[in-house]
């Protein structure tokens, strides 16, 4: 009960600090060691910005009733903050959620909720940040996911899975061996779902497996103010995988919704976020992840009816067919006015994954050559005007879901 008192006790008495914008500065503290997302010390000392989750509508998952569920679906405004005791990093984050959906075991048609940090592995150019989707070639992201598991249930795919297919009159354990591996079982059966990944792209996602890198997570719900959730990642600010760069870290938040069918790439997500470590100066990052262009958005509107709306959606423009081209309905809360810019100036910069090839073989995102090279079917618009690019950019930015009441 302790923990949930005391988290409970964080959502009131914590300071909101707010800024503009996905700016969040990392307390140092002398360790890390024992923090969980409810403790005294992120209690007292955490510096928690809101950060908006926009729901995913790049691609569409092949679900119905998902679909149905998430159609107009509405953006949610987390809570993220950061502590270091200079060797690693905490991000901890609270999002709103009115259901506790908890993994109960083999059901079909039953998700959990969860959440994911995601850490670009170089920060160093924020002009050119990963794709916020897991990444792209050339630019790697390190992911943390964790699911709320009910204790007690076997994870599948881990090494549980393989727990609770054994049945014991198949082992050949008998008494006192019998007894330590039922014990070593139910073990496996109350580890967390937590799992680590790089990735260079939604398809490219390969699991951290080797022990390389020491993390640790963290979750809890608290049922006050009509549902909360509670996340954390402890992990090393340097890894095989992801380190700073002048003090400063580039992150992004997901949050998956159970009682929405949320699974997979069926998630809310934040834009990113700067995180500055003791000693940041630079402001590059917090200019780019801060950044709101300056254009004309009624004219920037204009000119994507007539350059873009034969193949892209958006929330005014519906014309495009479905599978063309990913969905703009959130672009402007999930990057960056670099990003937009670069993706109409420059569209191999970044190749979106998009669907599977082979169930949607005419809506082909790129083109890929002998060498494995991929080229986006988007042709590049640089020879638009710089002031229709802004126009443009400023338009998309104004694409994104309204915050659920
Ligand atoms: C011929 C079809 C086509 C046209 C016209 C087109 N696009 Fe695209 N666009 C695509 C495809 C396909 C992708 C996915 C592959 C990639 O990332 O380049 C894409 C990707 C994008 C992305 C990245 C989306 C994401 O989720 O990260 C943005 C932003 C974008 N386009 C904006 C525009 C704008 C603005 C215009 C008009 C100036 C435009 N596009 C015109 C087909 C098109």
């Amino acid at each position: 009960m302790r923990r949930v008192i005391t988290f409970t006790a964080a959502l009131s008495l914590a300071a909101v600090t707010a800024m503009a914008g996905n700016v969040v500065t990392a307390v140092k503290v002398k360790s890390l060691k024992n923090l969980q997302c409810g403790a005294k010390l992120v209690r007292k000392h955490a510096k928690f910005v809101p950060v908006t989750l926009y729901p995913q509508t790049t691609v569409k998952l092949n679900d119905k009733k998902a679909l149905e569920l998430n159609k107009d679906a509405k953006a949610k405004v987390a809570e993220v903050a950061a502590f270091t005791d200079g060797k690693n990093v905490a991000i901890i984050m609270r999002w709103p959620d009115k259901s506790k959906d908890v993994y109960k075991g083999y059901e079909s048609d039953s998700y959990p909720d969860g959440f994911a940090v995601q850490f670009a592995a170089d920060a160093s150019n924020p002009q050119k940040l990963p794709y916020i989707g897991m990444g792209s070639d050339g630019r790697p992201v390190e992911i943390f996911i964790r699911k709320a598991y009910g204790q007690g249930v076997y994870e599948p795919n881990g090494n549980g899975d393989v727990a609770h297919q054994v049945n014991e009159h198949n082992t050949n354990y008998f008494g006192k061996g019998l007894k330590k591996f039922k014990k070593e079982v139910k073990k496996l059966g109350v580890l967390p779902y937590q799992r680590a990944f790089v990735s260079e792209g939604f398809r490219s996602m390969t699991e951290i497996k080797d022990g390389s890198v020491n993390y640790r997570t963290d979750m809890h719900y608290v049922n006050k103010k009509g549902g909360m959730w509670g996340g954390m990642v402890v992990k090393p600010l340097k890894d095989a995988y992801a380190a700073p760069s002048k003090n400063e870290l580039a992150v992004a938040v997901a949050a998956w919704d159970g009682k929405e069918l949320q699974r997979d790439g069926l998630k809310r997500l934040s834009s990113w976020i700067a995180v500055k470590l003791p000693g940041a100066k630079n402001k590059a990052l917090e200019a780019v992840v801060t950044e709101k262009a300056k254009g004309d958005v009624a004219n920037g509107k204009k000119e994507f009816e007539t350059n873009c709306a034969s193949c892209h959606r958006d929330r005014n423009f519906q014309n495009a067919p479905l599978y063309m081209a990913p969905g703009l309905e959130n672009i402007g809360g999930q990057t960056t006015a670099a990003y937009i810019r670069e993706s109409i100036l420059d569209p191999n910069a970044v190749v979106v994954p998009g669907y599977n090839r082979n169930a949607h073989p005419n809506f082909a995102w790129y083109t890929v050559d002998d060498k494995g090279n991929r080229t986006s079917t988007m042709p590049p618009f640089n020879y638009l005007d710089k002031k229709v690019v802004e126009d443009i950019v400023a338009y998309l930015q104004t694409q994104k879901a309204e915050v659920a009441k």
